[in-house]
């Protein structure tokens, strides 16, 4: 059952009973949860409605890397078929397992993703997602293969083949992330070659966050339909939520197997529809790592579903808890600049945030490429607007850089905007 037409009791009844047996699971086949439900009072037969789930404690990377490298898998290792693990910038890495249900699982809703995006069976589907230990290539491609798709798996890198590819094999589906989308750009006009007049109508873009702003760039310059992806490691991989092309508005959370909650991030409450705050997931069907009140630290706000009315919508994400910048009391995401860049007439999507210390205070710096056609004047012209528009919308002084088209690092999978340049205490 790829397509999940279920009515929104239906669905409450679903999750009830998968949530107590998730919650069982996990107690009884994961010491890391025992002990956790022990300590904080609980047990799976106190969760008789849904919002019991609140009593239940939360899950973090740090209890993932405590139990490095197996020792959250609540299935005998001959049950995993597959491992999957996070890179790691900090520490060590993250890593999760799949029984074979749980890769079938994943394939389904990344079927549906695909199927949600505009892909349809019979459709070429390119992916440059990163085809390894990351989530996105291998969750990307059993979906579109589940979906009746011809897959193309590029993975990343190797960026001029892969304009050739597209150029030769003519897909009408393209998943990758969006930063990796704008450097595929660059080669499409490298080699001479019209972006819109590419075969690609559908592009499915994640992994990192991107604005509304970003998603009229990719459109206008490619003529495709860009779409937004979510999802994480320790509660899938990509699929977990999906934009709708018919509506664009938001993603639609797959609730029949990932339950969503929003809290305060402070005071660890959950709170209401509509209220922003940090994304909390637990799995409802995952066999090989049940994973209960994930603190993803990414932000986001719950909605009613549209396109899909028996599944809830979150908001684009703006930014997570990691990417934040405090700028003198301030709190700035990098999508906030990105905005503003790409209001900007002379600025190309191509820009880093670095941070410096001048005096003992924290700086910033937006270190952003002109467009080809930017003249001198332009560029001067632009960067005041942008120290301006900063001021002005996000309430903090920034200093602007903008420096030659071609000049900054390009991304082949996910983006690190921020560069740390500060003196260490
Ligand atoms: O990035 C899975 C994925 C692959 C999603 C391909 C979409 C497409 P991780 O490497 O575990 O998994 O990183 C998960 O990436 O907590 C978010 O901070 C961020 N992220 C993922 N999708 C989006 C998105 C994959 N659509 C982390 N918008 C998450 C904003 C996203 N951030």
């Amino acid at each position: 059952m790829i397509e999940a037409n279920i009515s929104a009791d239906e669905l409450a009844a679903l999750q009830l009973e998968r949530l107590q047996w998730t919650l069982r699971h996990a107690y009884a086949n994961v010491p890391a949860y025992t002990r956790k439900f022990d300590e904080a009072g609980v047990h799976p037969d106190d969760c008789k409605e849904l919002a019991d789930l609140a009593k239940f404690p939360f899950t973090t990377k740090q209890d993932l890397r405590e139990n490095y490298p197996f020792g959250m898998f609540a299935v005998p290792q001959a049950q995993v078929r597959r491992i999957h693990a996070s890179s790691g910038t900090t520490g060590k890495a993250t890593v999760v397992g799949y029984t074979e249900q749980d890769i079938d699982t994943w394939a389904t809703v990344m079927a549906r993703s695909i199927h949600a995006a505009g892909g349809r069976p019979g459709h070429k589907v390119h992916v440059a997602y990163g085809y390894g230990l990351f989530t996105g290539g291998l969750g990307a491609h059993y979906g579109a293969e589940k979906l009746g798709c011809t897959v193309i798996p590029a993975s990343g890198g190797m960026t001029a083949r892969q304009v050739q590819l597209i150029t030769d094999f003519r897909p009408e589906v393209i998943m990758v992330t969006p930063s990796y989308m704008l450097t595929l750009l660059d080669e499409f006009e490298r080699q001479g070659v019209d972006p819109r007049a590419s075969s690609l109508k559908v592009g499915i873009f994640g992994a990192e966050p991107w604005t509304e702003q970003m998603r009229a760039e990719i459109e206008e310059r490619f003529a495709l339909d860009a779409v937004d992806i979510y999802g994480l490691s320790e509660v899938m991989g990509p699929g977990v939520a999906q934009e709708c092309v018919e509506t664009k508005d938001g993603l639609h959370i797959w609730e029949d197997h990932f339950y969503p909650e929003v809290i305060d991030p402070y005071s660890e409450e959950v709170l209401g529809g509509g209220e922003t705050g940090e994304l909390v997931f637990t799995s409802l069907t995952k066999q090989a790592l049940p994973i209960i009140r994930y603190r993803t630290r990414d932000l986001t706000e719950l909605n009613p579903g549209t396109a899909r009315p028996a599944f809830r919508r979150m908001a684009k994400v703006t930014g997570r808890t990691d990417d934040l910048i405090i700028l003198r009391g301030v709190n700035v995401f990098p999508t906030q600049i990105e905005e503003i860049v790409l209001r900007t007439p002379a600025l190309s999507p191509h820009f880093q945030l670095v941070r410096s210390t001048r005096g003992r205070l924290d700086h910033l710096t937006v270190r952003v490429e002109a467009r080809h056609d930017a003249s001198g004047d332009d560029r001067s012209r632009a960067a005041s607007e942008l120290v301006t528009g900063v001021k002005d919308g996000v309430g903090v002084t920034v200093s602007v850089e903008v420096v030659d088209p071609d000049t900054l690092e390009r991304s082949m999978g996910k983006m690190r905007r921020i560069v740390d340049q500060r003196d260490k205490p």
